[in-house]
Order: structure tokens, then C-alpha cells, then sequence
């Protein structure tokens, strides 16, 4: 990771997919010639006028995609603005279609490069449009919700969603680059900021103790949302993330699993609450604690981890057990974790800590003993 006074930059090393994630503070105006370097690097992409499509939802583009535009064409860029309603049911087929049209429309080419605005939604649905037409678009990520920042827009995972299944149909396409500008972080609400801490605080516990002291430390300036402890945060999780992802790049060796730490209890919540009820930040907060207790459980930490975490947790403003009004029965969690795309054979396998900073993967967890937890855990709200 290299800085300079202003920028932070995370070198993401995939051979010839390699790319650059750089870390800012209120610099969208410097990204025309940033992404202009970036396609640059590549003889069959160099345009003096280069032809983009900037696709982003509704609530981005009123607050940040008229400038944005602008900022494009000042440069000499040939640029539309795509826009869809916010929200995750955007991330489909019939929206993907939606910028194929407008793609045609334009008379793009296997020059025009896809810029996704927006959050994880917006570089999901992008990142899959930019993957799939033409056999393949240039895509640049201009994330801008902290969970897009730490997360989605780290390791190339684009897709959307079937009606039966979450991020069903996708690909993996790397991007250009990523261009991180965390001021636009000070307009995300406080439930989308809190959501995606908790991607943050799971990188701590499963690779890196130091990072986690730094969270504990800093509780004060990252609730503030101070621009210097944002862009702490934002590049020690891209660099975390990219470390997993350089060593895995596609899912095959079990490598990248451990990024589903607290993900196969937060899973099974997000999906028997309904939606809208928890944010994936907040599920997976709950379900890094049923994980840590589970862990304790088998005897495999103390409880000093859990407090930690809950104490942490609970600091950023995350919850730690379900809201009281919700009532699940400990049956239905365990049949909807058995469905998760993640279990093996239907053997329940969970991503366990063996101390703050470590993880690793179990498998064949005795499902009485997960029972046990579960009625333990959703009866103490
Ligand atoms: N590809 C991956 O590896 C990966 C990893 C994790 C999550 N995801 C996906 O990411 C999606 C969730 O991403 P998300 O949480 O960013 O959701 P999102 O994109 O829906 O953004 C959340 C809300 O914040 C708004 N918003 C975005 N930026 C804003 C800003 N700067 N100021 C004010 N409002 C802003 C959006 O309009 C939206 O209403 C899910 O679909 C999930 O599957 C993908
Ligand atoms: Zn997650």
C-alpha cells in the first residue's frame, strides 16, 4: 500500500488483470484523468476522445452524476448518464437489458467503458452489463457507499439477481481501476455508513488484530466520519480483501470463504426477516457474534473474543443479538443455512475465530450444537 499526502493506493496484483484501487478525499474532479490513464495503459482502448456510458442510481445521480458528467466532458470525454430507481430489485435481468439498449443506442463499441456511480448495487448491475456485452467492456468503479468501498467493489465478483436467488447469474470482471473518493461517504445515511462498518470490523477479526485495536481505538473519529480515519479504514479493508483475493481470485481454492465470516447466520436472518427489515451490515453483525459464540462453544476461544467484538460492535452502533420484535424459530435458521449456497452436501461448515485476527474454516459442525446456540441466541434479545 503506497500514499502520498492526499491519496492512498492499494495495488490489486491479478497478473494481466491487475488494477489499482486509489483512496481519496474530495477529488471527483481529478477522476477524468485518472480513468484516462488508466485506459491508456492498453493500445486498443487509447482514444484522445473517450467514449463512456456512467451508469448509476437515481439518489447518486442527483447528488453526485450532473458533476460527475460535467467533469467528463470538460475533459474531452464522449459520456451519457444511465439512471435506475435505488434500491436492490434494480439488480436484475430486465435492468441489465435496460443498458444493453442504451448501449446499442449510443452505438458503443468494444472501446466504450462502463463507469459504475454508486453503491453495490450500482457496481453489481454495471459490472455485469460491462462484462456480458460485447464479450466484454472496459469498467472503472467509482463506489460510493462504504460497504461498495470495503467490499463489492474489491475482486471482481458483477452480477445480479434471479427471482429465486440472490446473486445467481454474474462473472467475474475485474475492473480498470477503482476510484474511491470517501467524501462522498458524508451523505450516506447513518444506517447505510453502520452497515458497512461492519464489513470493516469482520476484516479485523479474521486477519488482522492490529487493524482491529485501530477500530477500537478510533471509535470516536470513525462515528464522526473524520475524512482521515475513513480513508484508514477504507484502504487497511481494500488491502485485507485484495490480500484474499490476489490468493484466490476465483473461489476455487476455499481461500476467499473466510470473507463469509458471520454471512451463513446473517444470510438465513436476511432472508426470514423480509426485506428491509435488517440491512446485510447489520445481519452480518448479529452473525459474527452466533459464530464467535458458536466457536466458544466448541471450546475454541474464550469469551474475551466475543466481548470485544460485541463491545466494538455495539460502539459503531451495530447490533448484537436480533431486534426484539422479530421472532424466528431456531428450526427454520438451521433449514434456510443448509440451503446456502456456501454449505457443502448440506454439512453445515462455519467460519469460527481462533483469536482476534484469525480464522478458520470448520467443517461438519454437530447441527444439536448449532440448535442449542441458536435457541440460546434468538431467545436473548
Ligand atoms: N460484488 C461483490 O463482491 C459484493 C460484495 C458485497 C455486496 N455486494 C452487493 O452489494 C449490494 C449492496 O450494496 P450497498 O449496500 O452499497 O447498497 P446500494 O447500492 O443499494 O446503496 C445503498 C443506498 O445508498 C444510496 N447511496 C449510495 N451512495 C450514496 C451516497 N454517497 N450518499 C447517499 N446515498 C447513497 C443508494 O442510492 C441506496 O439507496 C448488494 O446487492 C450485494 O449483493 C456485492
Ligand atoms: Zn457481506
Amino acid at each position: 500500500m503506497s500514499s502520498n499526502e492526499n491519496r492512498e493506493i492499494v495495488d490489486v496484483d491479478l497478473a494481466d488483470r491487475s488494477y489499482q484501487i486509489v483512496i481519496c478525499t474530495d477529488e471527483l474532479s481529478q477522476f477524468p484523468s485518472m480513468a484516462r490513464n488508466w485506459l491508456d495503459q492498453f493500445e486498443h482502448w487509447k482514444s484522445e476522445t473517450p467514449q463512456a456510458m456512467l451508469i448509476s442510481d437515481d439518489n447518486v445521480a442527483r447528488l453526485y452524476g450532473e458533476s460527475f458528467l460535467k467533469n467528463l466532458c470538460d475533459d474531452g470525454w464522449q459520456a451519457e448518464l444511465f439512471t435506475f430507481d435505488a434500491g436492490e430489485a434494480a439488480k436484475s435481468i430486465p435492468s441489465t437489458q435496460k443498458i444493453y439498449d442504451a448501449l446499442v443506442n449510443m452505438q458503443a463499441d468494444r472501446k466504450t467503458c462502463i463507469i459504475a456511480l454508486g453503491g453495490g448495487v450500482v457496481g453489481d448491475l454495471a459490472g455485469f452489463a460491462a462484462a456480458t456485452y460485447a464479450r466484454g467492456l472496459p469498467f472503472i468503479q467509482v463506489p460510493t457507499t462504504l460497504l461498495a468501498d470495503v467490499d463489492s467493489s474489491v475482486g471482481g465478483k458483477v452480477g445480479v439477481n434471479h427471482p429465486r436467488g440472490k446473486n445467481l447469474i454474474g462473472a467475474f470482471h475485474q475492473p480498470l481501476g477503482v476510484f474511491i473518493d470517501t467524501a462522498c461517504l458524508q451523505s450516506l445515511s447513518d444506517r447505510d455508513y453502520c452497515s458497512g462498518l461492519a464489513e470493516v470490523i469482520k476484516y479485523g477479526v479474521i486477519l488482522d488484530a492490529e487493524f482491529f485495536e485501530y477500530l477500537e481505538e478510533h471509535v470516536a473519529q470513525i462515528n464522526d466520519r473524520d475524512p482521515e480515519a475513513l480513508r484508514e479504514i477504507v484502504s487497511k479493508s481494500c488491502r485485507l480483501k485484495a490480500d484474499v483475493v490476489e490468493e484466490d481470485e476465483f473461489e476455487r481454492s476455499g481461500l476467499r470463504a473466510m470473507l463469509n465470516y458471520g454471512h451463513t447466520f446473517a444470510h438465513a436472518y436476511e432472508t426470514l426477516c423480509g426485506y428491509g427489515e435488517l440491512t446485510h451490515g447489520e445481519a452480518v453483525a448479529i452473525g459474527m457474534i452466533d459464530a464467535s459464540c458458536l466457536a466458544e462453544k466448541m471450546g475454541r476461544i474464550d469469551s474475551h473474543v466475543i466481548e470485544r467484538q460485541m463491545k466494538l460492535l455495539q460502539d459503531l452502533g451495530l447490533p448484537t443479538a436480533l431486534p426484539g420484535n422479530t421472532s424466528l424459530a431456531s428450526e427454520a435458521v438451521l433449514s434456510c443455512m443448509k440451503l446456502d449456497k456456501k454449505t457443502v452436501a448440506g454439512k453445515l461448515r462455519f467460519i469460527l475465530p481462533t483469536r482476534v485476527g484469525h480464522v478458520e474454516v470448520v467443517c461438519d459442525v454437530s447441527e444439536v450444537l448449532v440448535q442449542q446456540l441458536l435457541e440460546q441466541r434468538l431467545s436473548q434479545k
